[in-house]
């Protein structure tokens, strides 16, 4: 990669995405030492259940130490470089997707490709499905990391879904003909579609319906599927999650289909551990999951990671309590956030999933524009004090809606928010009408 090629925007990191993060360093909300400064709104993060991990780590020293029996582990993890990863990570990896996803399905660790989080992953499957020039369809709204993930080194083209709030934003037969249609008429060739299940920013699992969609386009193009299933074990309430494997399992579908589709998981966010980096890719397809390994090498997960990790999954007491628990405290937050905005006169998509809230906020904008909604965020992140994520940067195609996380803070600092936003909308409702 060139230096010309670095530079350039589609890495994104100059989108209002990570601007609002820039201002949010500049002056971050504290209670005491700055009770008027930004809160951080806008990061994904589910910090939730800290205080159970700090404690199995305190309850564990041994694995926190590199030792086992007593015997120091240092020397065989230090030197350890299989770019395959340590057996007992994949084994215990394969249960725990297993456990997400209601033990319907086995899943086998030989399938399994290592990567240091789910942005390598994503990005080492694009390298192994397409050429520069190529495409994959997403549905919007989509997570913005993706302009980096997906198409930054690789050459690769994301031709984006338009995805309407007129049903949920639910994927369609005809959404998805008409990306396709696009593409064709871009000279693209389509080499999949890769969707975010549970969605970011929608916080919504996919339904079979959805599902059965998807998989029934994907034969019909003899195209690929990428299901980042990243947020699986943050599903909070019912409906179930259904991973696109169920939906295949359920169609008694034949290998050709099993070939083209593609897990990319992380413990990032249902784990809460974003700084371990432990990723992975999930396929049937020998020649991805071979390829895929090689392309490993260059983003490995530590050892030390890979031991600690390996070990905290064994404990499976520990991650069946941990999940519910995690799960239960998600549920409170996004209610206090949900009821927060609604006695601001904020309405939220319906959710059921994830670290954040997909917010309606159409009537304060002054006209239904994007640029009415840079306005409103400005507004919002300097004057209300808070990072959000306006839609635009998820490439939403209807100005207005916004991101919210609720996981990355105190409840306390969630209630101020909230108190922040009720006095803003008082304050701008009453503008709206008085002019
Ligand atoms: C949908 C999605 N995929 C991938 C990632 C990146 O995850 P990781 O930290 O495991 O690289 C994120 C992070 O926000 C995400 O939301």
């Amino acid at each position: 990669m060139s230096l010309r090629k670095a530079g350039q925007d589609s890495h994104g990191q100059d989108s209002s995405y990570f601007l609002g993060w820039q201002e949010y360093e500049k002056n971050p909300y504290h209670p005491i030492q700055n009770p008027m400064g930004i809160i951080q709104m806008g990061l994904a993060e589910n910090q939730l259940s800290f205080d159970l991990l700090k404690l199995w780590l305190r309850r564990n020293p041994d694995i926190v130490g590199l030792k086992k029996n007593g015997a120091s582990l240092f020397r065989e993890l230090a030197l350890f470089q299989d770019y395959h990863g340590l057996p007992a990570l994949k084994n215990e990896l394969v249960e725990f997707m297993e456990k997400t996803r209601g033990s319907e399905m086995k899943f086998a660790p030989e399938k399994l490709v290592l990567t240091a989080g789910a942005t390598p992953a994503n990005e080492i499957l694009v390298f192994c499905l397409a050429d520069p020039g190529e495409a994959f369809i997403l549905p919007t709204p989509y997570y913005p990391g993706f302009n980096r993930d997906l198409k930054w080194r690789t050459g690769v083209e994301i031709v984006p879904m338009q995805c309407s709030s007129s049903n949920g934003f639910r994927i369609t037969s005809s959404a998805l003909e008409q990306a396709y249609q696009q593409a064709q008429k871009m000279n693209l060739n389509v080499k999949g579609v890769l969707v975010t299940n549970p969605s970011n920013p929608l916080g919504i699992t996919m339904t079979r319906s959805e599902l059965n969609h998807l998989v029934d386009f994907a034969i019909h193009k003899n195209i690929h599927i990428v299901s980042d299933e990243i947020y699986s074990g943050t599903v909070f309430a019912s409906p179930k999650f259904v991973s696109i494997t169920g939906v295949l399992k359920e169609r008694n579908s034949d290998n050709n289909i099993w070939n083209r589709i593609h897990i990319v998981y992380s413990l990032s966010k249902d784990l809460g551990i974003p700084g371990f980096r432990v990723g992975m890719i999930y396929s049937n397809n020998e020649r991805v999951v071979s390829a895929a390994t090689k392309m490993s090498s260059f983003g490995l997960v530590s050892s030390q990671t890979q031991y600690l990790v390996a070990n905290l999954l064994m404990d499976k007491k520990f991650t069946s309590k941990y999940m519910e628990e995690t799960q239960r405290r998600l549920k409170r937050r996004k209610e206090m956030l949900v009821c927060g905005l609604r006695n601001a006169g904020i309405q939220c998509l319906k959710s059921n999933a994830g670290l954040f809230c997909w917010v309606d906020m159409r009537h304060l904008l002054t006209s239904a524009t994007f640029e009415a909604e840079k306005e409103l965020w400005i507004k919002i992140l300097y004057h209300v004090g808070l990072n959000i994520s306006p839609g635009s940067s998820f490439h939403c195609c209807e100005p207005g809606w916004f991101r919210l996380c609720f996981a990355n803070m105190s409840e306390d600092t969630l209630k101020v928010a909230m108190q922040r936003m009720k006095a803003f909308t008082h304050s701008t409702t009453f503008l709206l009408k008085a002019s």
